[in-house]
């Protein structure tokens, strides 16, 4: 590849060019369009066969923007087919169409609809044309559809049909129809193809790096005589424009053309978790003197390095990987992706400490990866949950032989330029672990990973041992562990010579704002005497204290895996078993639960009580976190436990007396009193030698009086999908979190914008999220409000009867 070494010279005479091209008539026309196509589609629930034909009348059908999900629209109940290991939501068949214009321009041009995601089994059609179907629901595919396009007045036709009727398909929430964007995309009839660039970053150091960048031209013309050139400009993180080239000349010689090119710019910015700098490399096709297409790739010069015995580093910096797994669904929102809403998630556990995350178990919105980019946090993108053995009856193992490598592929070309992405999953606690066809799998996809990138390939195991036929297949880099935190400290004797990443740790079990005591045992939970037909628990109460003494029998509390995975470089980091609860797979409890209890931020967005442990463990900002609350029966015992640090001490004094100072010791993560409850403040003080740090107060709270209403964010931007999410406290007159409250609020809006869902983070709940009003759950309920794209003022008012109502107001910019 050509290595411009005398820099500063051809820098500068590219930088000319550049300009020279920029004041050249005609540029900055768009060479290139990508449309939003997510609004005015129309929908159907239920089958329509016949709706694809152009004669088809949609009579009926309602009018909404993508992106959708129709499941969480839907009522909860245990005989829906997903059952409530799928979060108890609808599914069937959906359909979607949407009537469109081509201005006349684009004639000659070439003309595509991309998906980012459609869940799942989605057949297309234009103007009665099939163009194709694709099963798997989270992978992205694009169409080509020039051939078939009117142009000016004459409408086209796109219709889609979605089908999520054979359930159960997902071990979790997976949310039912055109649940991420789409964009319709117009080339020239030379482009770079869809993701058709390839960024990597060699020779890197403080003091340069070499930007390498493959090109993929769809040429479409055809024409043996005619030759390109690219030239191709890098902007650093502050937007200017830093180095540049062009490239040779090149034959348009075959359908698709490959070029490569390297870039070497001196002292750059290095990407990392705390500094995500992002450059941006822009290339131009340039044919007969004039640029025919533009396409930006985003790139984050970082290195980085898993070693057997000291673990993860990056830039050259050890480093642990402190990460949480996530599904993909967004609470109460459903599937349906929403920037603003996963932004909200990755704020959350930014501020915890939290630096990766791990799609599991598919590939995520590609706006997702944007996010993380940008926030820094290293992901670990996944593909798949199952291979050729199922898991549930009809879930991919259906599809698998078919279209694995498609879908695989496709993942790499789309991902493989983010910077955030370090590591490959080709599968979660696949069955063939236990069976010689998993070696035989785990080669062939591994071989498409090799094939598009040189990352690091792991799958999920939960059979960590020598025996694991994927990882005897000697194509993993790194071992991946579910669980089995008990055989971390043999890891180099069963795999020596390998390297570890805890894949999947923990599941441990929460209700917020929940608490038994005593706190000081910790319980797997359940055992099988608890399960009635193996199917539920006796006596149960479908909470979860919130002590973190509960797990599941296959994991771990929280703070047991992290004292190991803190205690040896080798384990090079962890991904928790999960950041929020999710949808479906109500653990430990079935039906009436519907969701899940495994998060450190349940399914609203509230924290749970654990997550001020590793906000105090991953992070510096000084941290002292008290708990429960402090509204209990006269007499009874309760423990208080505090998370603290930065400090050598905790105080803690009940109605100013004290009882008690309480250091942490060895690898302790929490100090803990035992106290007779008596009403009135508690109250704790963190000191460093001997200065207080930090003083935290909880008061017993009295009847429930007023609402207060908190928003994340007071200003919205006016682009239709901006979100604000508004908690409701419940508060006695004194303005205490009344801890048990669960009154109900109705939230009213008036200003352009509408209600987008409710919830308030009880699994049990069977209220519907697209709804006004929710009823507290331990003192907490969540309105989510969009705003429309129009400016003006919204007045959020929330009522409750008995209570004083709150209004918050937001503006929308
Ligand atoms: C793991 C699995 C996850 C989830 C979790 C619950 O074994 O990979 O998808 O089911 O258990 O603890």
């Amino acid at each position: 590849m050509p290595i411009n070494r005398n820099y500063s010279f051809i820098a500068k005479v590219y930088l000319l060019l550049v300009l020279a091209l920029c004041s050249t008539p005609g540029f900055g026309q768009a060479l290139r369009s990508v449309k939003d196509f997510d609004n005015g589609w129309m929908f159907h629930l239920g089958d329509v066969p016949g709706a694809e034909k152009l004669t088809f009348k949609p009579v009926g059908w309602r009018t909404l923007n993508l992106p959708h999900d129709w499941s969480i629209e839907g009522q909860f109940s245990k005989d829906n087919p997903a059952t409530p290991e799928g979060g108890a939501l609808p599914g069937g068949i959906g359909w979607y169409r949407k009537v469109f214009t081509v201005q006349l321009s684009s004639k000659g041009k070439l003309t595509y609809i991309d998906f980012d995601g459609v869940y799942q089994k989605s057949e297309v059609w234009i103007n009665g044309h099939r163009l194709g179907f694709r099963p798997n629901g989270y992978i992205s595919f694009r169409y080509e559809l020039t051939d078939y396009l009117n142009y000016g007045t004459k409408p086209n036709v796109i219709t889609v049909k979605v089908d999520n009727s054979t359930q159960p398909n997902s071990r979790w929430y997976s949310g039912s129809g055109i649940y991420r964007n789409v964009w319709l995309v117009t080339t020239g009839q030379v482009a770079v193809d869809q993701w058709g660039t390839y960024v990597t970053t060699t020779d890197v150091s403080e003091e340069s790096a070499v930007i390498s960048i493959k090109t993929t031209i769809n040429n479409n013309i055809l024409n043996p005589d005619k030759k390109f050139t690219l030239s191709t400009a890098i902007y650093g993180p502050d937007g200017k424009p830093i180095a540049g080239n062009i490239s040779p000349e090149y034959y348009l010689k075959d359908g698709m053309v490959n070029t490569s090119q390297g870039i070497r710019i001196l002292k750059p910015k290095l990407w990392s978790v705390d500094s995500p700098y992002l450059y941006k490399v822009l290339t131009k096709v340039i044919m007969d003197n004039k640029p025919v297409d533009e396409y930006w790739t985003t790139v984050g010069i970082r290195y980085f390095d898993f070693d057997k015995n000291k673990g993860f580093s990056l830039n050259g910096k050890a480093m642990k990987i402190l990460g949480v797994c996530n599904h993909h669904d967004l609470g109460s929102l459903g599937a349906a992706i929403n920037i603003r809403a996963m932004e909200r998630q990755l704020q959350m556990l930014k501020e915890m400490g939290c630096n990766a995350i791990r799609t599991s178990h598919n590939p995520p919105a590609p706006e997702l990866l944007d996010l993380c980019d940008k926030m820094g946090f290293i992901v670990m993108d996944e593909a798949f949950d199952c291979w050729e053995k199922p898991k549930a009856k009809f879930d991919y193992h259906l599809y698998f032989k078919e279209w694995a490598k498609r879908d695989l592929t496709d993942q790499l070309l789309r991902d493989r330029n983010h910077p955030s992405v370090f590591i490959w999953s080709i599968g979660n606690e696949i069955p063939e672990q236990g069976d010689s066809t998993g070696t035989r799998i785990a080669k062939e996809l591994a071989a498409v990973v090799k094939e598009y990138d040189n990352r690091p390939i792991t799958t999920a195991n939960d059979k960590p041992w020598n025996g694991n036929f994927i990882v005897k297949s000697g194509e993993l880099d790194l071992v991946g562990y579910n669980y089995h935190h008990n055989d971390y400290e043999s890891f180099h004797k069963t795999f020596p010579g390998m390297k570890f990443i805890g894949t999947e740790t923990t599941s441990a079990l929460q209700t917020r704002g929940h608490y038994d005591m005593p706190s000081d045992s910790i319980r797997r939970w359940p055992n099988n005497k608890e399960m009635k037909n193996g199917v539920g628990i006796m006596n149960a109460d479908y909470t979860v204290s919130a002590y973190d003494n509960v797990s599941a029998p296959w994991g771990s509390t929280h703070e047991e895996t992290w004292k190991l995975i803190k205690k040896h470089n080798y384990l090079s980091g962890m991904f928790v078993w999960t950041g929020f609860d999710y949808l479906g797979e109500p653990t430990p409890y079935t039906w009436p639960a519907r969701s899940s209890y495994f998060g450190i931020i349940d399914l609203a967005g509230f924290p749970k009580d654990v997550y001020y442990m590793y906000q105090s463990e991953w992070t510096n900002k000084p941290v002292l976190h008290i708990f429960p609350h402090w509204n209990w029966e006269a007499g009874k015992t309760v423990d208080v436990w505090a998370y603290y640090n930065n400090a050598d001490e905790v105080e803690l004094f009940l109605n100013g007396k004290s009882q008690g100072v309480k250091r942490r010791r060895g690898e302790d993560l929490h100090v803990m009193w035992r106290l007779k409850f008596e009403p009135g403040t508690l109250k704790a003080v963190s000191r460093k030698n001997g200065e207080v740090v930090l003083t935290k107060e909880i008061h017993t709270a009295g009847a429930p009086a007023k609402i207060e209403l908190v928003a994340d964010r007071n200003n919205l931007t006016a682009t239709g999908k901006d979100l604000a999410f508004i908690t409701a406290r419940i508060l006695d007159a004194d303005g205490n979190v009344v801890p048990n409250a669960d009154n109900r609020v109705t939230f009213k809006l008036t200003g352009n914008a509408f209600i987008a869902a409710v919830d308030n983070g009880d699994p049990v709940s069977h209220d519907p999220f697209k709804a006004d009003n929710v009823k507290a759950f331990h003192g907490l309920a969540l309105g989510i409000i969009q705003a429309r794209d129009t400016p003006g003022t919204i007045a959020v008012t929330a009522v409750s009867p008995g209570l004083s109502t709150a209004v918050i107001y937001l503006k929308i910019k």
